[in-house]
């Protein structure tokens, strides 16, 4: 029988043909195997879900073995090549590449809601003056939540839109105050003018010039990163976002709770943990020993591996050529040697090979970002601001997806069997 798995119960002596579409069969077809009547039925068991699909999504395609990525069936290096992230966040968000009007009423619309709301500027100030900046994000991300009460309406396709446009719009100004408030410099309202990245640098950086000019190779170079980070399907803050969202809380307690997710060192606080590790190993000449020390259980090479490419991460590649543009600007940062002197012995090392290690996305971000002036404590919320326009196309997909409910896995459990409750006076 074509498209189908026999399976035999060897409990029972029983058979049965489960349905293969799209390569997997469904869990819920496994539960009419049972060893007897009362049996609950079969499950699978899948820790941190590493052969579950979740969802039918039709927004990013990863082939992990090949190094391909793309969004919307567009290729990352074509859309890194001639997009821009505002462009791609639109692709990412409808489907389609915008035409022109199309693209101008989404740029247009995206800038008018740039600025916060006052009480939100207050809100950030309550924070200590050295609180991590990714800290400052995702507690005023989910406070939006309190501004805009017409977001629980979220079966609502328009209302999910302004909330959408709001999102992305308000997650630069956001970074950039929490960044302002650790260094403790007055906050910049936003510049129409500039673009999304441009005005975005003008909120970080502007002192007492009257109109903030981006350097165009640095305003680029950082366009460029938000596209390659825009979307990675079903990742760990993704998921996260898919699971809030199912309970229908509003996009932005579902997008802090993401934020969250991102906020961890195997995930989106991978860059910072990057610039820590190759401070400590301190020069080329130490690169040798540090290798051998994660080899022997000591540690992991920051940067390095990933749960779905088992080749050179696409993201990374292009990020290395933006790295020698922008270091031509800034100048070379100096970990940079120590960071490929890394690489090309992970790449020859049995150890990295046979695992298939290559270097991730965040192996070479976080150098940029520190060449451009961010300090380590920001590279998360770099991270965060592009992913944004995943999280929310993602959120949106599950939220007109039939077949979504309510995120519930099941467990084994393996803990104690019934027993009676013992008088706190007998227990021993
Ligand atoms: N350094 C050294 N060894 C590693 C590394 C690493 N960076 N990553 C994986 N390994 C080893 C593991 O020890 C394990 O070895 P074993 O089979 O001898 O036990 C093997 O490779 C498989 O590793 P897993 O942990 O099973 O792989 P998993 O898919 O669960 O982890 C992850 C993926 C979390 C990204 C991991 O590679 C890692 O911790 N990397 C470093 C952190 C990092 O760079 N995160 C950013 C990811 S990209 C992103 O979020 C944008």
């Amino acid at each position: 029988m074509a498209d189908t798995l026999t399976i035999t119960d060897n409990r029972t002596g029983k058979q049965y043909d489960v349905p293969i579409a799209e390569g997997t069969i469904r869990a819920m077809d496994l539960r009419q195997i049972k060893a007897s009547p009362d049996d609950f039925g079969l499950m699978t068991y899948d820790p941190a879900f590493q052969n579950t699909a979740s969802c039918r999504s039709s927004i990013t395609f990863i082939d992990g073995d090949k190094g391909i990525l793309e969004y919307r069936g567009y290729p990352i290096d074509q859309l890194a090549e001639h997009s821009t992230y505002l462009e791609t966040a639109a692709l990412i968000l409808n489907g389609e590449l915008p035409n022109t009007a199309e693209l101008d009423a989404w740029s247009r619309e995206i800038t008018l809601h740039t600025m916060l709301h006052e009480n939100i500027k207050k809100f950030m100030e309550g924070f200590q003056y050295d609180a991590h900046p990714m800290g400052i994000f995702l507690s005023t991300v989910g406070a939006l939540s309190t501004i805009y009460p017409d977001a629980k309406d979220i079966t609502n396709a328009e209302t999910r839109r302004l909330q959408i446009s709001r999102l992305i719009a308000k997650v630069p100004s956001i970074a950039a105050y929490a960044f302002r408030h650790s260094i403790g410099r007055p906050y910049v309202y936003p510049d129409n003018d500039l673009s999304f990245t441009g005005n975005f640098l003008n909120m970080l950086f502007k002192m007492t010039e009257l109109k903030y000019r981006p350097h165009p190779v640095l305003e680029r170079a950082l366009d460029v990163l938000f596209i390659l980070h825009a979307d990675h399907e079903q990742n760990c803050s993704t998921s996260a976002m898919r699971s809030i969202g199912s309970s229908q809380a509003d996009p932005y307690a579902s997008l802090a709770g993401a934020a969250a997710a991102l906020y961890g060192p195997l995930h989106g606080g991978a860059n910072e943990a990057v610039l820590h590790m190759l401070k400590e190993i301190g020069s080329v000449a130490n690169v040798p020993a540090f290798i051998a020390r994660v080899k022997g259980g000591d540690g992991r090479l920051m940067g390095f591996g990933h749960r779905v490419y088992k080749s050179y991460d696409p993201r990374a590649r292009i990020i290395k050529q933006t790295a020698d543009l922008v270091f031509d600007v800034t100048g070379r940062n100096p970990l940079t040697d120590i960071a490929l002197e890394l690489e090309r012995i992970a790449l020859e090392d049995e150890y990295f090979v046979s695992r298939k290690l290559y270097p991730n996305v965040d192996f070479y971000s976080g150098l940029i970002y520190q060449a451009m002036g961010f300090p380590l404590d920001m590279f998360p919320v770099l991270f965060a601001i592009p992913r944004t326009a995943g999280w929310l196309a993602q959120w949106d997909e599950m939220l007109r997806d039939a077949d979504q409910k309510i995120a519930r896995p099941r467990q084994i459990y393996i803990g104690a069997a019934r027993r009676d409750y013992v008088p706190r006076a007998t227990r021993g």
